[in-house]
């Protein structure tokens, strides 16, 4: 996307890359108040004083904030709130405290020191539960055996594990000694691994023999040994817990088991004094052009969000059993899996695995056998679980449910209605929750107590979330048009920057319009004041609730020796959201047609990871350009999606491309 100034003038360019569902929120007009019941004991009940606190957050956001962030256990306190200088935020200065502290030491004094802090079940069905003490005594364990293995504080760690309480434990045994966690998601690749080790200079990757999903085993160890195999990394060490027992490679000087390394630590570990803005984590995002960035966010801010979201957003109670079905390798998973519920002093669920397996009902199941109060989970999903039909719900006693959540993509008014009647039973408040990986936590929301909801919109801001949206001028738009996202104001979980990057991360976020966060999401208001998110309007696709670039994609495809010039865009899915489509013109003389088109898809698999297998490829002589050589997008994804091919296409240089590329669908 071309980057401008609020002040030049520039094409009506938003309108035009309207999303699939944009007809149905238009017509969406039935409203869900929340309950006197769920009101009269939510921490926020009512909408009078959801905006007085609203708008304290934005016209006072010192006293709002400085009130908020005693919440959080300091071992010296801030003396100012927040310093602003675009795009440089600082929130909470000259304050020191630690986030594994304030997730479990702190829990330790009270009756939650025997509370189930994670409560965790693995695929193949084992279950553990581990209290606050118990969790504070490994992660204790766990930070020394990093500080065995020579990592100081500020030093990058990257975790590649799949979803067993180790994951937690490793992240905050980094957060105790101060050292900076990078986790990369278990479905990316040897290469992805190593573009993000190479990137961030991790010098200890953790990691586990395998892990669970839908039955088979994923060899974890495997795809690390591959990425550290050219030697160009700087790693060091690998750690490696001992999760199915398979075979593996233990590459003797640089491998080290887990369970043998606790030997020769003891259960004290001191939490590590951290400034506010000490960097906290890395967390690697698809951006639209090039390779992913690391989004880096601090410690103080980020820490205040999750807690304060879990508080008055998901109104975690202390007998509340609350479970994020993310992995740990989103963002999702670290500020509502870990971070905020244990901030909060919540139980909070983790689930290995696959949620059908080993049938369509896993995750009834488990709401039901722990008697989850608090769910969240995505839009994707939800569409799985009403494809796969009512009766695998009915089978379960859902009724400890109180309160749903979604997030990762616009969620359709059927799917809503859906979760709303069947999961929720009518009675339980959906939070429809809008934030990015580069927020840190919810921005925009309904309060569960407060808000009344329509199925489909995320409805207001959360607190200091200062949202507009736009038009290319920088201009509100209208009741009920289509602008851009924009956040006016810092707010303390914002991302610090993009790892390594300080030019990227002024491009990408800050100079669209100066001084405004671009969000990269297109979005309206209705005559509420309601917003409706529409989607990305850049060139990254949302797949299943995961970010993906299509730039990302194609560079994988051509570095297939067949490929010679490849284009990917999204078409409307009615399960994913978004699927993936590539557009692919090969070199002289290679046969195209289903073979190659399923090498392609495998190849972009070991590429980037299973998390972006292309779900069609098509062939042609050429891809359809102006006469200035750009690629048109815009005719690629009416392609992919079966449309009839409108609007301009005079600067188009080869008319017979389209009709080509239309007929090579795949079936
Ligand atoms: C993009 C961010 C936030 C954690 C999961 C995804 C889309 C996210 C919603 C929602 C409509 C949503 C946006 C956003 N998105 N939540 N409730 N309604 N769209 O994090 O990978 O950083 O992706 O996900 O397009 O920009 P992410």
């Amino acid at each position: 996307m071309s980057k401008k100034k609020a002040a030049k003038p520039a094409p009506k360019k938003a309108a035009k890359k309207s999303a699939p569902q944009s007809k149905a929120i238009l017509t969406e007009n039935r409203v869900f108040k929340p309950s006197a019941e769920f009101s009269k004991k939510a921490r926020i009940g009512s909408m009078a004083e959801y905006r007085r606190m609203y708008e304290e957050s934005i016209k006072q956001p010192d006293k709002f904030f400085g009130r908020e962030a005693k919440e959080l256990t300091w071992q010296k306190p801030f003396t100012k709130v927040m310093e602003w200088k675009c795009p440089n935020a600082k929130w909470f200065l000259g304050g020191k405290l630690n986030v594994s502290e304030n997730c479990l030491d702190r829990h330790l004094s009270g009756p939650n020191k025997t509370k189930a802090a994670l409560i965790w079940e693995g695929e193949p069905g084992e279950k553990r539960v581990l209290t606050y003490q118990q969790l504070h005594r490994e992660v204790c364990r766990f930070a020394n055996v990093l500080k065995r293995n020579k990592v100081k504080k500020g030093d990058r760690v990257m975790i590649y594990l799949p979803m067993i309480p180790e994951a937690a434990i490793a992240m905050l045994a980094c957060t105790r000694i101060g050292a900076v966690h990078s986790v990369v998601f278990g479905g990316f690749s040897a290469d992805s691994i190593k573009d993000r080790v190479l990137d961030c200079g991790a010098k200890i990757i953790i990691t586990s023999d395998g892990g669970y999903r839908r039955g088979a085993v994923v060899p974890l160890k495997k795809n690390v040994d591959d990425a550290l195999k050219s030697g160009e990394t700087a790693v060091e060490t690998v750690i490696v817990f001992r999760r199915t027992g398979q075979d593996v490679h233990i590459e003797e000087g640089r491998d080290v088991w887990w369970h043998r390394e606790l030997e020769y630590v003891d259960a004290h570990c001191p939490a590590a004094s951290m400034d506010s803005e000490s960097p906290l984590f890395i967390l690697y995002t698809s951006g639209s052009t090039g390779k992913p960035k690391g989004i880096l966010h601090s410690t103080a801010g980020y820490l205040l969000h999750a807690q304060m979201t879990c508080k008055y957003v998901f109104d975690l109670r202390a007998d509340d059993v609350y479970w994020c079905t993310a992995d740990v390798g989103w963002v999702t998973g670290h500020s509502y899996l870990v971070y905020g519920p244990l901030a909060l002093g919540a139980t909070s669920l983790m689930y290995e695995g696959a949620p059908n397996w080993p049938e369509n009902d896993r995750f009834w199941r488990i709401i039901e056998e722990y008697a989850v109060s608090v769910f969240y989970t995505a839009p994707t999903a939800i569409r799985a679980f009403m494809k796969w039909g009512d009766e695998w719900l009915k089978k379960h006693d859902l009724s400890s449910l109180r309160l749903l959540g979604t997030v990762g993509e616009p969620i359709n008014p059927e799917a809503w209605m859906w979760y709303h009647t069947q999961v929720g039973g009518g009675k339980c408040p959906i939070v429809d929750t809008w934030w990015q990986t580069e927020t840190g936590g919810h921005m925009i929301t309904p309060i569960p107590g407060a808000t009344p909801t329509k199925p489909g919109t995320a409805t207001l801001p959360f607190f200091g979330v200062d949202v507009a949206i736009v038009d290319d001028l920088g201009k509100e738009v209208g009741k009920d048009e289509q602008g851009k996202l924009v956040i006016r104001k810092p707010w303390p979980s914002m991302l610090r920057g993009i790892w390594g990057d300080k030019k990227r991360y002024q491009e990408t976020y800050w100079s669209e319009f100066d001084g405004w966060y671009f969000a990269g999401d297109g979005a309206r208001k209705d005559k509420d004041g309601y917003i409706w998110i529409i989607g990305r309007i850049d060139d990254v696709l949302n797949v299943a609730g995961h970010r993906l670039g299509t730039a990302e994609v194609e560079s994988a495809l051509v570095s297939h020796p067949a490929v010679a010039e490849a284009a990917v865009v999204g078409r409307p899915d009615e399960m994913k959201g978004q699927g993936v489509v590539c557009f692919v013109t090969v070199k002289e003389g290679v046969a195209t047609g289903r073979e190659l088109a399923d090498e392609l898809k495998k190849h972009v698999r070991k590429v980037i990871g299973p998390v972006a297998t292309p779900d069609e490829g098509r062939f042609a002589a050429a891809l359809p350009k102006t006469r200035s050589g750009k690629i048109m997008r815009r005719l690629l994804k009416q392609i992919a999606a079966g449309e009839v091919i409108k609007g301009d296409t005079t600067t188009l240089e080869d008319l017979s491309v389209i009709a080509q590329l239309a007929a090579s669908g795949e079936d």
